[in-house]
């Protein structure tokens, strides 16, 4: 029997560790399937998705830019993917649906809860940026019960809207947004930069007290790239700080458990990615 074919689509794609990632939990898992990295074409996104799922792909997943584009794309949301507005896993039904989902905030929240072991019941979060990133965290982290929610952006007016569409899904939470200079006191107890800059020469210029030594400072990003954020984090006094490579493996393990129905053990490969990220 051939094996199962999946892809992740983007633009760039030639960087994604995606299907190193997936071949590792095939092969933990005893899964015949071949996963590859394909370059999305601006402009003929929804054609070539529906192509490659008439001819055979049997999962997708979607990174930048098109997870919008995926979301309308799509015939059938699940709820997470429906609150993110954002879809970055696709299958296709028996009956041929497509269907979107969204692991991104589901494998934010395992990374936290398992190998972070942070509850966020009664905490303060501080999450940075208003964009699409932040929007597939919020519904996933007001779940948790937090005791503080402040979206903090650049473009203060960006963060006011989006807060105000999460406002009845806030319950005992107090939601609140600011600009990057009117940041309400901290500490935190996570800080989470979900905006496209890092931290470097012209990075994010942000009031002193936000971090403490209980604080965690979490990048979405990962490896080199969220260096200036997390050192400046520690200077700040953060005790923890974290990049969002755990993040990725476990979104990733929860598109893997969408499609084949089994759970990978995310430990090892997140060591082993740790390790090659180290010698690059
Ligand atoms: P994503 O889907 O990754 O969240 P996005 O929707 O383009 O991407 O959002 C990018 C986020 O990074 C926004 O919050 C943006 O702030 P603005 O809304 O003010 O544009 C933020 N961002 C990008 N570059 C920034 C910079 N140099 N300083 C501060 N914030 C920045």
């Amino acid at each position: 029997m051939k094996p199962d074919r999946y892809a992740v689509v983007g633009n760039p794609i030639g960087h994604s560790l995606s299907p190193r990632i997936h071949a590792l939990f095939a092969a933990q898992t005893n899964q015949s399937m071949i996963y590859e990295a394909r370059l999305g074409r601006p402009g003929h996104f929804a054609e070539d998705v529906r192509d490659w799922f008439r001819t055979g792909l049997r999962g997708l997943n979607v990174t930048v830019p098109f997870k919008e584009e995926a979301f309308r794309l799509v015939e059938r949301r699940t709820a997470r993917a429906q609150s993110a507005g954002a879809v970055n896993t696709v299958w296709a039904e028996a009956d041929g649906t497509l269907t979107g989902d969204n692991t991104d905030g589901t494998g934010f929240l395992r990374d936290l809860g398992i190998r972070l072991g942070l509850e966020l019941a009664d905490r303060k979060i501080l999450i940075l940026g208003a964009g699409g990133a932040t929007r597939g965290l919020l519904e996933p982290l007001l779940g948790e019960a937090p005791a503080r929610l402040v979206v903090a952006n650049r473009t203060p007016e960006r963060a006011v809207a989006l807060v105000e569409s999460f406002a009845q899904l806030a319950g005992t939470t107090r939601l609140e947004s600011s600009g990057l200079d009117t940041i309400p006191d901290g500490p935190y107890d996570l800080l989470i930069n979900a905006t496209a800059a890092g931290l470097g020469e012209q990075g994010l210029k942000l009031p002193p007290g936000l971090l403490a030594e209980t604080s965690l400072a979490y990048d979405l990003v990962y490896g080199s790239a969220s260096r200036p954020f997390l050192d400046w984090a520690r200077r700040q006094g953060a005790g923890r700080v974290t990049d969002g490579l755990g993040m990725l493996v476990e979104q990733a393990a929860e598109s893997f458990a969408a499609w084949r129905g089994v759970r990978p053990d995310t430990t090892p490969v997140l060591r082993e990615l740790r390790e090659t990220l180290a010698t690059a």
